[in-house]
């Protein structure tokens, strides 16, 4: 029987995929044909979905991106054969955006049924978690260790000594914690991961179970994602009733089982201290740090508490070993790095690669510029709290360190483009506005500091202070501001929020001069 692959997940659903599939089971039954239809994951190619992918005698072929309306077209011709039609793509590895690729951590997303466990295990699924087990605890430590692997959740803290801190604090009881808030401007690879391939995400955080100690562990998924906690749920009851979670993992000595918790919109619940307080039932706010969560995490007990992409990255190093993994990448940024294209851009979606590719070929090359087709005038990277970039950095690697050594932060891997009508004063502004409404209120600088810079921004954007000390004054109170958040705010909401600002300042000091008219005004 045919089969035909449809994305389920949240990006390809808001362009109709649901419709596009009920359309081709219409279809299908009218024309007496028998056809499977394999809801999947995105292959993250956001501007080709709806894209349907058929299982013909010569390989999957593509087509995209569909409307409900198209499908009839396409049983007219000899699609089911993989024949010719306007939308043809041809085989999807085949396709430019997938070819220059590094797919470790998404190998099976898009192409694998993510309810199938059997699925999963066809495509390599759980081959890290059976080695781990043959390893031991020392031996993951180690393999996690040299892989290189750091944090995918914005700090990149490496992965191994994290773990190995939790190991060696004694304690009965210890947790594995997922952090899925994913409240980055711009990202949504922890829901692609979760919506397909969500076994990837549990062995991930089984074999951190094993290597720590650990008998339960969390998914904290923010309320935005339905159909990652629908996902999450399925796979999770879906590995119990195979073993793979519950008292024998595999048959063995290992216990280890997970659930999902939602959270409650708040930006500053993403953050590790913040996360914990919430999955105890507290508002969100902020510990003091320290003790770590490796040391006194969830309800006081030792916590690994990692990103989703973190613990995806597991399977794949378990299974093919860390200097697989660890030769790709550049410097101290080992791996491959799942970056989100978003913002104003042609080519919008997920682009996973070595660490090392230059900012410019990310956004000119890859993402083919603008969706508006004006010139892209910059780059937020590494969400709301990341700095802007103008063409003049594109030549910076993305990688941790060269992006910190130009006051740049990599974040969750987001790149947000914006064309030549933004105006950098206005995104100043936004910078602080939303650190206002999304600060926990633990610490001064960022409570009443984010207020104070919406403020002298208004007064800067509203030209009034035009050419005169006044403007001066209000540039150096932003800096002033800035530089108070950065250094006395507890988390990184407050101590990053100049990032945004100073970048926005430093790069783009025309949109913080008055204009034209007002600085004729004022010289006469
Ligand atoms: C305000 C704020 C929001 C954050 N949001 C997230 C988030 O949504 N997801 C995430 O994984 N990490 C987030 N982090 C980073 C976490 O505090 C923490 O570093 C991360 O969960 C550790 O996992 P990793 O080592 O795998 O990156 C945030 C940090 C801050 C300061
Ligand atoms: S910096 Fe902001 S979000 Fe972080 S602890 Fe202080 S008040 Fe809370």
């Amino acid at each position: 029987m045919t089969r035909v692959f449809v994305a389920r997940d949240s990006g390809a659903l808001a362009v109709g995929a649901d419709e596009v599939a009920q359309a081709i089971a219409r279809e299908a039954k009218a024309r007496n044909l028998p056809l499977e239809i394999v809801r999947t994951g995105s292959r993250g190619l956001y501007w080709l979905e709806p894209m349907i992918v058929v299982e013909t005698a010569i390989g999957r072929i593509a087509y995209g991106p569909m409307a409900a309306a198209d499908v009839a077209s396409l049983f007219d011709g000899d699609v089911l054969a993989g024949g010719a039609h306007p939308m043809r793509l041809g085989p999807p590895e085949r396709i430019p955006f997938l070819v220059r690729q590094t797919r470790l951590t998404f190998a099976r997303c898009g192409i694998i049924d993510p309810r199938s466990l059997e699925d999963y295990r066809a495509h390599g699924g759980y081959r890290g978690l059976e080695r781990a087990l043959t390893l031991g605890p020392a031996a993951i430590l180690d393999e996690v260790t040299k892989s290189g692997l750091r944090g995918r959740g914005g700090a990149g803290f490496p992965t191994g000594i994290k773990w190995k801190t939790v190991a060696d604090t004694a304690s009965r009881q210890k947790y594995v914690v997922c952090n899925a808030d994913e409240g980055d401007s711009g990202t949504f690879a922890d829901r692609m991961v979760m919506e397909g391939d969500p076994f990837m995400l549990i062995e991930g955080m089984t074999i951190a179970a094993l290597a720590v100690g650990a008998t339960t562990g969390f998914i904290y998924i923010r309320s935005e994602y339905p159909y990652a906690v629908a996902a999450m749920e399925a796979a999770i009851a879906t590995a119990r009733r195979a073993g793979m979670l519950g008292k024998a993992i595999c048959g063995g000595p290992l216990a280890f089982d997970l659930e999902v918790r939602i959270g409650a919109g708040a930006y500053v619940c993403g953050e590790e201290t913040s996360l914990l307080e919430s999955l105890e039932g507290k508002r969100g706010l902020v510990r003091a740090k320290p003790p770590l969560p490796a040391h006194k995490g969830l309800f006081g007990k030792p916590t690994v508490i990692n990103n989703v992409l973190s613990f995806a990255a597991i399977p794949f190093i378990l299974a093919e070993g860390a200097e697989a993994y660890a030769e790709f990448g550049m410097g101290k940024s080992r791996g491959t790095m799942p970056i989100q294209l978003a913002g104003n851009i042609k080519h919008g979606g997920l682009f996973e690669t070595a660490f090392g590719i230059t900012l410019g070929e990310l956004v000119d090359d890859i993402g083919g510029g603008t969706a508006s087709g004006r010139p892209v005038k910059a780059v937020q990277v590494g969400g709301p709290l990341g700095a802007y970039f103008p063409r003049a950095l594109f030549d910076t690697p993305f990688d941790y360190e060269s992006f910190a050594k130009r006051d740049g932060l990599l974040g969750h891997g987001g790149i947000v483009v914006f064309d030549d009508t933004a105006d950098m004063a206005k995104q100043a502004r936004f910078a602080f506005e939303f650190c206002a409404i999304e600060s926990c209120g633990k610490c001064t600088p960022c409570r009443i500091g984010s207020t104070r810079g919406v403020e002298t921004m208004e007064r800067i954007i509203a030209g009034k202070d035009h050419a005169t000390k006044d403007r001066a004054d209000n540039i150096a109170l932003i800096e002033d501001l800035c530089n108070t958040m950065k250094l006395g705010s507890l988390c990184a909401l407050g101590g990053f929020t100049p990032y945004p600002v100073m970048s926005a300042l430093t790069h783009f000091p025309d949109d913080f001069a008055p204009p034209a008219t007002a600085r004729l005004q004022a010289a006469e």
